[in-house]
């Protein structure tokens, strides 16, 4: 197995392989081949697989948000998984994002992979979104949750919050109390925290 950047004539190819993966039924896309192209020209080396020979078994593509960067797109192949590579590629990427002196890495995981996150060192995060018309008075008093964040919107409020697991009857419960329109949990880590070195 071997771990590399991907090159960018084989970047069409990668993203076939994830839409695949991560959006089988082929729907409207939020992030478009055009906009992952963009993104690789800004930083290839945010884009990384991990090569049986050269078969490609699993990739992570990664966006720079200001000081942080967006792990949008992680998928192995189904005959690889759970053999170790999801791990290897992920602490590979966490060594590209230390290289281009980026300290924070968020994402959204999808249900099924909240588990592999965690296990991984990266923590949970409860962010809601509420239309300011609905935001309670007294929001602030709510919950003993700590809010971490908090951002401003047109038309709505984004509070990011932060908890110690990902459980729907929490999610329920704050969306309720906020009155949100919607309520998902992210994922970051803080890599400063990492003391063993990274493989080159
Ligand atoms: C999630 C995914 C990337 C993990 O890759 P992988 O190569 O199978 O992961 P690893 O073999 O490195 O597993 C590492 C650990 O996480 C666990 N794990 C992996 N996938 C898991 C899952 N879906 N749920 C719970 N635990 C999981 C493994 O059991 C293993 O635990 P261990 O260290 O105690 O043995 C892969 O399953 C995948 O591509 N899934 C489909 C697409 C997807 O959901 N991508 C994430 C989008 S946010």
């Amino acid at each position: 197995m071997q771990i590399k950047t991907i090159s960018s004539n084989e970047l069409k190819k990668a993203d076939e392989f994830q839409q695949k993966i991560l959006n089988p039924e082929n729907k409207a896309r939020y992030r478009t081949f055009g906009y992952i192209k963009r993104n690789y020209l800004k930083n290839p080396s945010l884009f990384v697989g991990i090569y049986d020979n050269s078969h490609l078994a699993g990739l992570i593509f990664g966006y720079v948000k200001r000081e942080n960067v967006l792990l949008g797109e992680m998928a192995i192949d189904k005959e690889y998984r759970n053999r170790g590579l999801g791990s290897k590629l992920l602490s590979f990427f966490e060594g590209q994002v230390l290289k281009i002196n980026k300290k924070k890495i968020i994402l959204g995981a999808r249900e099924n992979a909240e588990r592999f996150y965690l296990k991984k060192g990266y923590k949970p995060i409860l962010f809601l979104q509420i239309k300011n018309s609905d935001v309670p008075k007294n929001y602030k008093k709510l919950t003993n949750y700590r809010i971490i964040k908090e951002t401003n919107y047109k038309d709505a409020k984004r509070i990011s919050f932060e908890v110690k697991q990902v459980s729907d009857y929490l999610k329920n419960k704050l969306v309720k109390i906020f009155h949100a329109y919607d309520g998902i949990y992210l994922f970051e880590k803080n890599l400063k925290a990492r003391a063993v070195p990274y493989p080159k």
